[in-house]
């Protein structure tokens, strides 16, 4: 089994918390991310794809139909955006690392035609990511 990843840029402002909570409690739950008024984030998004290359292109997946299918189904609903009101798929989440890989796995395992998709990664700042695999 082969890896191959391919990974894009977005840049999206949010707050973290929950509404059941007082200001207090989102402050001491998620810290600087709970700011009432947001804060923005230059997000890198990592999509891994497992499978055997074609023995006729040694390829798994063409890297820029997958740039393109990242970019249609999420890049283009997420960038320069309000992640907590201006974006349709995150209405009602909390968004946090952890659910928009979840949510973004949702919208992008079904379209991957070629290979399987293995992981998606993303990260908000150099230090921090999360990964998930599906399961
Ligand atoms: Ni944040």
């Amino acid at each position: 089994m082969v890896y191959i990843t391919r990974k894009e840029y977005f840049c999206a402002s949010h707050r973290l918390f929950n509404e059941s909570f007082t200001d207090e409690k989102n402050l001491e739950t998620f810290g600087k991310c709970s700011n009432p008024a947001g804060h923005g984030h230059n997000y890198e998004l990592s999509v891994t794809v497992a499978g055997e290359p074609d023995p006729k292109t040694g390829m798994i997946i063409d890297l820029k139909k997958l740039s393109d299918l990242i970019k249609e189904e999420i890049i283009n609903h997420v960038d320069h955006k309000n992640l907590n009101v201006d974006v349709d798929f995150l209405q009602g989440v909390i968004p946090t690392t952890e659910n928009l890989a979840r949510i973004f796995w949702k919208i992008l395992n079904p379209k991957i035609k070629l290979g399987k998709l293995y992981s998606i990664q993303i990260s908000e700042t150099a230090k921090n990511f999360t990964e998930y695999r599906g399961e």
